[in-house]
């Protein structure tokens, strides 16, 4: 008989041979910046996410530190909002004060910018409008270059564009590249899905569009080979990691992408799988062990690093 058995027995034994362990070096940890100071509000569709002015975020980052996580990804909440987006690449911006801020307190943490349009522009969308409504995508690209430079000048150690415009990646290197920023690396939201597990998010950064979706520029949920060809044009045109988010209805994209190039990827653990989970074990419908299963099965599908708003779990039971 095979006794696979054997290999479980005990705690020792199934430590000895557990295939998958994370690590807190596995992770960047999302923060949402607003404008205002003393700052600290729960968001109320992700318990135990908060929205936080630079002043308060801190605080935060030395807790995180604390629990020996190395890396953040940093969303901005603007005050005002303009067709353009023009606080997203302001000198002055949520973003860009918050980066200084961080550095100049905590050098050593790890920066990693999302870069889009969404979150800073009047109508929501990840980019420029033309007169028919639809996302300009060339027109989008140079606002795109701008905002990761002004991420760079500011500090940041690494930017992420997610708006999933054709030739942003090359766009963006080029940029970074002309203006003495070529060691910043681009980690690229390749697999970018059109999904409705961003709704916590989009309440978070307030960024859901004013009319229609986000389906001409996100990829449809039922395509597998585009990612792959996703993933291909954004390794040519420079990306350093690439990125397939969401994550847990997404795990053959993370398995396909990591058998298929040999590259560092990134899983996005986003709001929505975040909440799911928050809420079940909230009202105890499951125990709190589901977070490292679930995050245990992102790692196992192939991803090398994984965004989460679970991360401080994780470094708290990982302790
Ligand atoms: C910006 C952006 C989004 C997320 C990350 N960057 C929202 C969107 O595309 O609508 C989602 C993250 C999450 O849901 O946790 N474009």
């Amino acid at each position: 008989m095979n006794r696979t058995r054997r290999l479980r027995k005990n705690p020792s034994i199934r430590s000895m041979v557990r295939e998958t362990k994370l690590s807190v070096y596995d992770f960047i940890y999302p923060l949402f910046i607003v404008e205002g100071e003393n700052i600290k509000r729960e968001i109320s569709s992700m318990k135990g996410v908060y929205h936080f002015s630079v002043d308060k975020v801190l605080q935060e980052i030395k807790e995180i530190m604390d629990l020996g996580i190395k890396s953040i990804i940093l969303f901005g909440i603007p005050d005002k909002k303009d067709h353009i987006g023009s606080e997203g690449y302001a000198t002055q911006g949520i973003i860009q004060k918050a980066i200084r801020a961080i550095k100049l307190n905590f050098p050593e943490m790890y920066i990693v910018t999302d870069v889009c349009m969404c979150e800073y522009t009047s109508h929501g969308h990840c980019g420029i409008i033309t007169e028919q409504g639809d996302v300009d995508n060339d027109e989008t690209l140079s606002y795109l270059g701008k905002i990761a430079l002004s991420h760079a000048e500011a500090g940041a150690d690494m930017v992420a564009p997610s708006d999933m415009m054709d030739g942003r990646v090359g766009y963006i290197r080029r940029v970074l590249d002309e203006n003495g920023f070529e060691m910043i690396p681009i980690m690229a939201y390749s697999a970018k899905y059109s999904s409705s597990f961003y709704g916590p998010f989009r309440e978070a950064a307030d960024s859901a569009p004013a009319w229609g979706d986000r389906k001409s520029y996100q990829m449809d949920p039922a395509n597998s080979n585009e990612a792959i060809r996703e993933v291909m044009y954004d390794i040519e045109e420079g990306a350093d990691i690439v990125m397939v988010k969401p994550a847990l209805s997404y795990l053959d994209i993370i398995r396909r992408v990591k058998d298929n190039f040999n590259m560092p990827i990134a899983a996005y653990n986003v709001s929505g799988e975040y909440s799911m989970i928050k809420m079940a074990i909230e009202n105890g419908i499951m125990g709190e062990e589901i977070i490292m299963e679930v995050l245990t099965s992102i790692k196992r599908a192939g991803a090398d690093i994984i965004i989460s708003y679970f991360a401080k779990d994780v470094a708290k039971s990982l302790k």
